[in-house]
Formats: structure tokens, sequence, C-alpha cells
């Protein structure tokens, strides 16, 4: 089947070439010409594990490819998926959904065959309704259906995600939806990846849904962790304990210094203008996306802490290891470390990083802080070390080299990579997240 994916962004990308790694014949669209040059020379717009590769073996096998002309890119192709992106809208949170609309309007004008037309960026509910009239207006002939799909996949993990994914959603309202969408994932219908077929709107809600319902897991987690440093308890085993319970679950209790991304940030604020204007609100997220802003500088006074409290702490100097908001990302939207360097900087400690991807776009963000070759040159002269970023790379740092670097063997881990015992043993003053 002829799919078209508009939008070569992280989603369309990466949902693109693992649809054509099922077999099936995808065009990458997007307006970006360079964006698209690039492509064509095997140059990923964004960096995810596997994906270079992928693109690359499906170029070669002739069942991907790019173009900038939509109306060259659609024709023929049964699902047309939208995979523009929805920004928070400046000023007031609300998903912007210009992008998302524009595409629909062209899809409208150029469509020359029957299809199929599925929203895949995150949009509120309702939109498919908006696209749906947008489409009719258009004045196009050909049959259409409006599909909502939305995609659950992690950065750093996507096309793993894609590929093996917990559950499919389709939301549809009428049969020639539901029977082209069933050919789109026929190749994951046969792995016996669940598909859930519901309407257009629930379909919407159920991606804010999951995003502010696991924001609302790790912000829960994070509290209960702050509670096990007053307490005198061990956060990792209050997860584990909790995590044992089938009805609970054990992922997405890791305490660290709060949610970002691009995802989670957005989507919980744009539910929340969602509920408001449908006057029903929802008071467990408005208290998760507070709780979340506030304990990123929370983290920066953590490490102030660390280095004797904020008077002290004036021209010290702090290591940062890890930028991005997460591993195996270069992403840096929303990253808890920018809020950690603001914090010190505030502060007049003198800030070094290291991030093995995020530093190019970490740089502009946080002009102060000295971006360094390794970790290593990073802590050099440090009166603290801090993770912030999990990487693997700072998962086996040569402690003896750390100790003799540093100007002081003092390490605030906020991913609790180590472990306390190890790192006192090993003759650091530590400290971490949740465990006394
Ligand atoms: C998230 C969802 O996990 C995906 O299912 C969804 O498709 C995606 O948003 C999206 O809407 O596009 P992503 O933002 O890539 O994916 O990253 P996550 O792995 O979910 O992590 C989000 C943030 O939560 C990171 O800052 C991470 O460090 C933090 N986190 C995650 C924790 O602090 N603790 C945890 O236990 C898990």
């Amino acid at each position: 089947m002829k799919i078209a994916m508009v939008g070569s962004g992280y989603v369309g990308l990466v949902s693109g070439a693992c649809f054509a790694d099922f077999g099936h014949d995808v065009v990458c669209i997007d307006k970006d010409q360079g964006k698209i040059d690039r492509l064509h020379d095997g140059v990923m717009p964004i960096y995810e594990p596997g994906l270079a590769a992928l693109v690359e073996s499906n170029v070669k096998a002739g069942r991907l490819s790019f173009t900038t002309s939509l109306a060259e890119g659609i024709k023929d192709a049964r699902a047309i998926f939208i995979a523009v992106g929805t920004p928070s809208r400046r000023g007031d949170g609300h998903a912007d959904l210009s992008f998302v609309y524009a595409v629909a309007k062209e899809i409208g004008e150029s469509l020359a065959n029957p299809a199929v037309i599925v929203t895949k960026s995150t949009v509120p509910v309702g939109t498919g309704d908006e696209v749906e009239r947008i489409l009719s207006d258009s004045g196009t002939s050909h049959q259409f259906s409006v599909v909502s799909n939305p995609e659950f996949l992690r950065e750093g993990a996507a096309i793993g995600d894609f590929k093996r994914p917990d559950r499919i959603v389709i939301g549809t309202e009428d049969e020639f939806g539901q029977d082209i969408m069933r050919e789109v994932y026929r190749p994951l219908f046969l792995n016996e990846s669940p598909i859930l077929f519901t309407s257009r709107r629930t379909s919407e809600l159920i991606k804010y849904a999951a995003n502010a319902f696991l924001a609302t897991k790790i912000t829960f987690i994070n509290e209960m962790a702050d509670l096990c440093e007053k307490v005198g308890a061990n956060v990792q085993d209050v997860s584990r304990g909790i995590g044992m319970d089938n009805r609970i679950g054990p992922k997405f209790l890791h305490a660290g210094p709060g949610y970002g991304g691009s995802c989670f940030p957005k989507d919980t604020l744009a539910l929340l203008k969602t509920a408001e204007d449908y006057d029903s609100p929802t008071r467990i997220v408005e208290a998760v996306v507070k709780v979340n802003d506030s304990r990123k500088r929370a983290m920066g006074r953590k490490v102030l802490e660390a280095l004797g409290g904020v008077d002290a702490a004036r021209g010290k100097k702090a290591a940062l290891l890890g930028l991005t908001f997460k591993p195996n990302t270069d992403d840096m939207r929303d990253s808890p470390a920018i809020a950690v360097a603001q914090t010190l900087t505030d502060a007049g400690v003198h800030v070094s990083a290291y991030d093995p991807e995020g530093m190019e776009l970490a740089k502009p963000m946080m002009p102060d802080v000295v971006m360094c070759e390794d970790p290593y040159e990073a802590i050099e002269g440090a009166d603290v070390t801090v993770i912030v970023t999990e990487w693997d790379a700072f998962r086996a740092l040569d402690l003896d080299r750390v100790k003799q670097l540093a100007n002081s063997p003092e390490m605030v881990d906020l991913r609790n990579v180590y472990n306390p015992e190890d790192m006192r043993a090993a003759g650091f003053a530590y400290s971490s997240v949740g465990r006394a």
C-alpha cells in the first residue's frame, strides 16, 4: 500500500521509515527543502538510535522516498498521515493547530484519489472534526475519511516502540477508515499487537490521558522521593514495593529531577486548556504541572546545598553531566538541566557541562555554561559533580580519576545512577534523589 507522511520530523520520519520496513511504499513529505535534501544525502534531522540505518536500507530497497511536493507525494496514497508539529501556542498554552489545518487544506486541494487522512500529530479533542470540515470545504470529489491514530513513541526508543507497541489506537467514524487502517497496520496485527478501535474523539483524548497519567506517575514518585529523604526511606525500594502490584506496575516510577521533553510539558498544558474550555477541571493534572515546574529549580537548590548553601556556593564550580531531557536524544526541550544550570549561574556558580549529543542545542539555552569535550574535562576543578541525565557514559565513571580531577569529591546524582554505600566507600560526599 502506498502511504504518504506529511511532516518529516521526529514522528513522521520514524513512522514513515517503520511503515516502509513493514513493506509499505512510503513517501515522506516536508516543506523544508534543506531537510529533504539532507535526507536524500542520508543525514537525519534528529538523533535517534537506529534511524539512519533504517532509513538507508528502506531507501535502498526503493520503499522510502522524500519530496517537498505534497501533491506529488500524496498521489495514489491510500493513507495520508499528518505528522506535523503542534507546539504550545505562545501566550495561552493551547496546542497550535495552524500547521495541521494548513496541511489538511492542501491535502483537500490536491487529493487525486480516495484516501484516509490520519492525524498522527498530537491534537486536542475535536481536531479531527475540524480537519474533516476543511477537507469537505476544499470541494474534493474523492471519498475520504478522517482518522485519529496517536503515537506512543518515546524518544531514544522510538523504533522499538513503533515495531513492538503495547497497543495501537485508531479512532474512526466509518468502515472505509477502519478497513484502510487495518491494512496499514496488518504487519503488526500479525504480530498480535493489540489494536483498539474507538471513536475519533475518544482516540484523541486517549493520547492526552496517557501522557498526563504518565506525567502524574512520575510526579507522584518524585514527591514520594522528597518524603523518603525526610523520613529516612529509600524511594527505589518504594518504587519496587508498589510497582510489584500489577495494578500499579513498575514502569515510570524512577524518581528524578522532573519530567521534560517535547511531549509531557506541552501535552499536560494542552489537556488543561481543553478541560478549561469544556468546564471540566482536571485538578490532578493542574497539580502535576505545578509540582513538576517547581521541582526543576528545586534540583538546582539541592546542588547549592551540596556546595554549602547559597552564600558559600558563589564563585565555586559545578560540573553538569548530561543536559538533554533524557538519554539517547539530542532534545533539550524543557530539560531539567536548563533550570538547574540557571539556578546555579544565578547564584554565581561557574558551570561546566558535558553531554554526548545535546551540547549544540544546549549552548544557546545556557550561554554562561562552558561546554566540554568529555565528562572529565567538565569535572576538572569542580566543587560538585552533578549527574543530570542518565546517559550510559556516566554509569561507570572512573571514580578515582573523578576524585583526582575534582576540587572536591562531592557528587549530586539526580538520577540515582550510583549506589550510595559504594560512593561513600569510594570517598565521595554523595547525595541523590529520595535515598536518605
Ligand atoms: C513520552 C511518552 O513516553 C511516549 O509514549 C509519547 O508517545 C511521547 O511522550 C509523545 O507524546 O510523543 P518521551 O517524551 O520521548 O515520550 O520520553 P519519556 O521516556 O516518556 O520521558 C519523559 C520524561 O520523563 C523525561 O524527562 C524522563 O527523564 C522522565 N521520566 C520518565 C522520569 O523522570 N521518570 C520515569 O520513571 C520515567
